[in-house]
């Protein structure tokens, strides 16, 4: 019944989503959904007078990009996720280290993230700055980056509000490990995790639902291959099939990598739920959320109505993105995403546009 009433409420907000997108992409993120409230210091037109065509430069950008290689598309997108959790979305994941100091790069949860996508967000921020200098933020290039990783692989577009300063501090690893929940966490640690940040219920079901796109690797489902049994919540076929790519404890730390949505691997939609109730997830935290009584009934309605999912994750990426922004005159406008600024002299990184520093 409740899927019922779900699809009815949910064919009336399509007809109204479908004319506001007639009339205006921006009408559909301002007024069609339940946007959470913006922080202070980040506006909607932030970049409109300095830097106009940030959008236009960075999609354009990346519609190149993911001609030649679609698995940017997830990779730019979990960056976001490991910036923002991590200190606030601030660009500390783009980080190089130092002398003293580990990148957030090399801490267990981002050894994975691909190495290609960082060099994209170098690119980006190159176009950007060659065009209206050193304005655009790198924590903002990360934040259009998913935007548009997601918009470009058929998901949901959104609107962002913009205005992030990247920060000058990089993670401890203890800090990473603990905002970071890895794949073997139930529900209700993946619950008592993101509680913190103001995360509902809701929440965790469709920020999950990103892993629509992307890829995995063995170490991130050895809990659920490699315990006293095979996960009885799996679908033994599908256990068979990772079976033969990840054969035993000593290869999980291959690099044999497998699309997380195996029907429509590159396609942001919400096969990904379908996936769950076939019990055909990847990681506990992934499963379980069919699992667990409290979460249950959301994958049934995200795997029933795609536009329902699309507006609770849009409504989970604008909290995600306005985590702990650093605005005003907090943190600092990097001249290179992987470097302070104060580092970036001695960084053996390539700064192209370096004179413009001055004017700055
Ligand atoms: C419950 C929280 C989450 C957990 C435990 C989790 C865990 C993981 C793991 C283990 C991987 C695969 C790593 C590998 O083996 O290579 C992965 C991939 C991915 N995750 Fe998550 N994740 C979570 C939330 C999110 C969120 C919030 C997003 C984005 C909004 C996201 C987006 C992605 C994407 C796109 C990939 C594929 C990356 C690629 O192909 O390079 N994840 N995640």
């Amino acid at each position: 019944m409740g899927c019922d009433n779900n699809i009815g409420v949910s064919l009336a907000s399509f007809v109204l989503v479908s004319s506001l997108l007639l009339l205006s992409p921006i009408l559909y993120v301002s007024e069609a959904q339940n946007y959470p409230p913006i922080v202070k210091g980040l506006s909607w037109d932030f970049y409109d007078s300095i830097c106009p065509d940030v959008e236009h430069i960075i999609r354009n950008h990346l519609k190149k990009v993911f001609k030649e290689n679609v698995g940017l598309a997830a990779a730019l997108l979990r960056i976001h996720f490991h910036d923002c959790f991590v200190l606030g979305c601030e660009g500390s994941i783009l980080l190089d280290g130092t002398a003293g100091e580990t990148s957030e790069k090399l801490a267990a949860p981002n050894l994975n993230l691909r190495r290609e996508a960082f060099k994209i967000v170098n690119d980006l921020r190159k176009l950007v700055h060659s065009r209206c200098g050193r304005v655009v933020s790198c924590a903002d290039i990360v934040a259009l980056a998913a935007r548009d990783a997601v918009h470009l692989s058929k998901g949901p577009y959104y609107n962002i509000p913009l205005g992030r300063r990247d920060g000058v501090r990089i993670a401890t690893s203890d800090e990473i490990l603990a905002d970071l929940p890895p794949p073997s966490f139930n529900t209700t640690l993946i619950l008592i995790t993101l509680a913190p940040k103001n995360f509902t219920t809701t929440d965790v079901v469709a920020l999950s639902g990103a892993h629509t796109i992307g890829r995995s690797h063995c170490i991130s489902i050895a809990d659920r291959l490699f315990g006293s049994s095979i996960d009885p919540t799996m679908d033994p076929e599908l256990a068979q099939h990772l079976l033969k790519l990840c054969p035993d404890l000593a290869s999980i730390n291959s690099t044999t990598a497998f699309m997380m949505d195996p029907r429509t691997p590159n396609t942001f939609d919400n096969k990904y739920y379908i996936n769950l109730v076939n019990h055909q997830g990847l990681f506990t935290s992934d499963q379980d959320l069919y699992t667990d009584n409290r979460t249950r009934d959301l994958v049934t309605k995200f795997a029933a109505n795609q536009t329902f999912f699309f507006e609770k994750f849009v409504e989970f990426m604008l909290k995600m993105g306005q985590l702990s922004v650093l605005t005003g005159d907090a943190g600092e406008i990097r001249a290179n995403c992987s470097a302070r600024n104060n580092e970036t002299y001695f960084s053996t990184y390539p700064v192209v546009e370096g004179k413009k520093w001055a004017t700055y």
